[in-house]
């Protein structure tokens, strides 16, 4: 079963094979409708269950869009409306739906959730994003990286803020595509140890900076995401901001990195919190194509899950 669970539990050649399919999917559409369908429809004859147990933008429109470009159908279920969210048992979940459709996405809050559902679904299962990774999006900015400025092997990636899901699934990202990795951020919102230390076993080079301008000096892409995550309590908002505020990445923070540096963000973003109106809309920033990737990556997921 080709389960697309994390970065780190997925084949290094098979991951590049999905960048470069994504790309190649990408150019054939352009200039398309975005409703039109693809040449090959690999996905005709099947259904694919999207179960959001968060809300979700992208996630959300780039999956049902990617099933129906490639020629299956989608149903869009909320956790809560489920028997899921009523007291049903995810294994018993995952066996049902495995009778219905042919691929299952999840976006759910614990890890176990996913694993549970991957260990008794009969079909294959994608990380739609839990708290401790998000796979899908890490896929699209390679993806947005490599279409701009080739071969993310070797470059300087800079992560400024805090250490959550986005930043594991970009140290898991580190080891796989061999690039390195410079988290900047306070102490107490460190990625965990186990993702520092899969990249660095790897041979990616991780360094934890203190001080976020030292950070950036020779960074290729700079990257940062939301302060609080879906999963923080609502308690901690205030904290948060106290201690990630000299984290902002602004204008003086971007022009410390290479001149063509990349800014990224996963969206959605709290617009001059995080990271200011002006990098996001500025020179450097690519965090429009990190979103339309989406769509791109995922179909190559979707297509590799299912052996398309
Ligand atoms: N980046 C991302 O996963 O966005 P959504 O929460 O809108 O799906
Ligand atoms: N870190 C964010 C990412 C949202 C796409 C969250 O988990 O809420």
């Amino acid at each position: 079963m080709k389960h697309f669970l994390d970065i780190h539990t997925t084949d290094a050649a098979d991951l590049r094979s999905m960048i470069d399919s994504g790309l190649a999917m990408k150019s054939a559409r352009l200039g398309r409708p975005r409703g039109a369908p693809d040449d090959d429809q690999p996905l005709a004859g099947h259904m694919v269950a999207l179960i959001f147990e968060k809300p979700s933008t992208r996630t959300r429109v780039s999956f049902d869009v990617g099933v129906r470009q490639m020629g299956g159908q989608t149903m869009v279920l909320s956790g809560k409306e489920m028997q899921l969210g009523h007291g049903e048992t995810i294994a018993d979940t995952a066996r049902v739906l495995s009778r219905y459709v042919d691929l299952i996405m999840i976006r759910t809050f614990e890890e176990a959730t996913l694993q549970e559902m991957a260990e008794h679904a009969t079909v294959p299962v994608i990380n739609g994003l839990t708290n401790r990774t998000h796979p899908c999006q890490i896929m699209a900015d390679v993806m947005t990286y490599e279409e701009h400025r080739g071969p993310i092997a070797g470059k300087k990636v800079v992560w400024a803020g805090d250490g959550n899901n986005v930043c594991a699934s970009f140290l898991h990202a580190a080891g796989q595509f061999g690039f390195d990795f410079t988290f900047t951020g306070p102490e107490t919102l460190d990625p965990e140890q186990k993702f520092v230390q899969f990249a660095r076993a790897k041979g990616s080079d991780v360094l934890i900076e203190r001080d976020p301008h030292t950070a950036v000096i020779g960074a290729d892409l700079v990257v940062t995401d939301t302060w609080v995550s879906m999963h923080d309590p609502e308690s901690a908002k205030e904290r948060r901001h106290n201690q990630l505020r000299g984290y902002q990445v602004n204008e003086t923070l971007m022009a410390g990195a290479k001149p063509d540096a990349l800014f990224m963000h996963c969206l959605p973003a709290h617009r001059n919190d995080e990271a200011t109106s002006a990098v996001m809309d500025g020179p450097h920033s690519v965090i429009f194509d990190e979103a339309e990737n989406r769509l791109h990556a995922q179909k190559a997921i979707m297509r590799w899950c299912l052996g398309k």
